[in-house]
């Protein structure tokens, strides 16, 4: 475990943050999709996407859950420590990216696409980002994307809002206009996604799970015979279909 000192905690909207951690001692370069596990002194280790890695600092961008998750993003103290493992689970690599891609991500699951899209700006010119988000105030962790691609959003809390499913429908009705997709979020956002886009087109998921060890012994985090900590987080489409059948 590497102990890393919080150099900044940014609330960007009511429940969600980002916080900047510097390991004390060096942390391999991240693919996006990968993620960390963060023990957090007096509560508990949770796993968390990085959201960006520049200069050997880390971002994640957390939402409140639970008790863990509530006192990183409204307690935890700048100069205060925290231990990482990591770069953990199978990220995004530069070849999965060509072409035209489409990005469908609900809620918190839009914090490994912001490091994506960063690290690949050039690659993800033409593409587009769906996003879905619980309320109007937790999209705006998208603004940092808009310079990069094209980007929809809405959230279920305004008189016109509605899901990132709605945005997808919308987008496939004149057809589907790209050459692969990313999708990442909650179970069931992944599993309507997964049997709406046609089967032609190659698509990627980060999965979640309920993670404790996070390095493939426990098995708490398994889909069937696919241990999401280790053989995922990143698993193709045709794999996840099997998965969830
Ligand atoms: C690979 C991976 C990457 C993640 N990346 C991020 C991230 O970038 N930002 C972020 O805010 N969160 C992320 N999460 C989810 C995060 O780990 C959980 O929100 C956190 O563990 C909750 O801890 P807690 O103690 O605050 O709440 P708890 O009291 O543990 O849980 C509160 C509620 O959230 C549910 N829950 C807990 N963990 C998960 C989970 N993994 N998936 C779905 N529901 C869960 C519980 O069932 C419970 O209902 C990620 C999870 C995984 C597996
Ligand atoms: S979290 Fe232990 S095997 Fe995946």
């Amino acid at each position: 475990m590497i102990p890393s000192k919080v150099i900044r905690r940014e609330l960007i909207a009511r429940n969600v943050a980002h916080l900047y951690l510097k390991p004390v001692k060096r942390f391999k370069e991240p693919l996006p999709g990968q993620f960390i596990m963060v023990w957090v002194p007096n509560h508990e280790e949770v796993p968390m996407s990085i959201s960006d890695y520049s200069d050997s600092i880390i971002r994640i961008t957390v939402k409140v859950r639970g008790p863990t998750t509530d006192y990183l993003v409204n307690e935890l103290p700048v100069n205060s420590y925290l231990g990482i493992r990591g770069p953990l689970g199978r990220g995004i690599t530069k070849d999965l990216i060509y072409g035209r891609g489409l990005f469908v991500v609900g809620g918190i699951g839009v914090a490994p696409i912001l490091y994506m899209v960063r690290l690949y700006s050039e690659l993800v010119r033409d593409s587009k980002l769906l996003a879905g988000f619980a309320t109007n105030d937790e999209s705006s962790v998208v603004n940092e994307l808009v310079s990069y691609l094209d980007v929809s959003v809405v959230s279920e809390d305004l008189t016109n809002g509605g899901t990132v499913i709605d945005l997808l429908r919308e987008e496939l009705s004149v057809g589907m206009r790209y050459n692969y997709y990313i999708a990442s979020g909650p179970k069931a956002v992944l599993d309507q996604i997964v049997k709406l886009i046609p089967d032609y087109v190659p698509g990627y998921l980060l999965a979640e799970s309920l993670m404790k060890c996070g390095i493939g012994f426990c098995g708490s985090c398994a889909l069937k015979d696919f241990l999401v900590c280790k053989d995922g987080a990143l698993v193709d489409s045709t794999t996840y279909k099997h998965l969830i059948s």
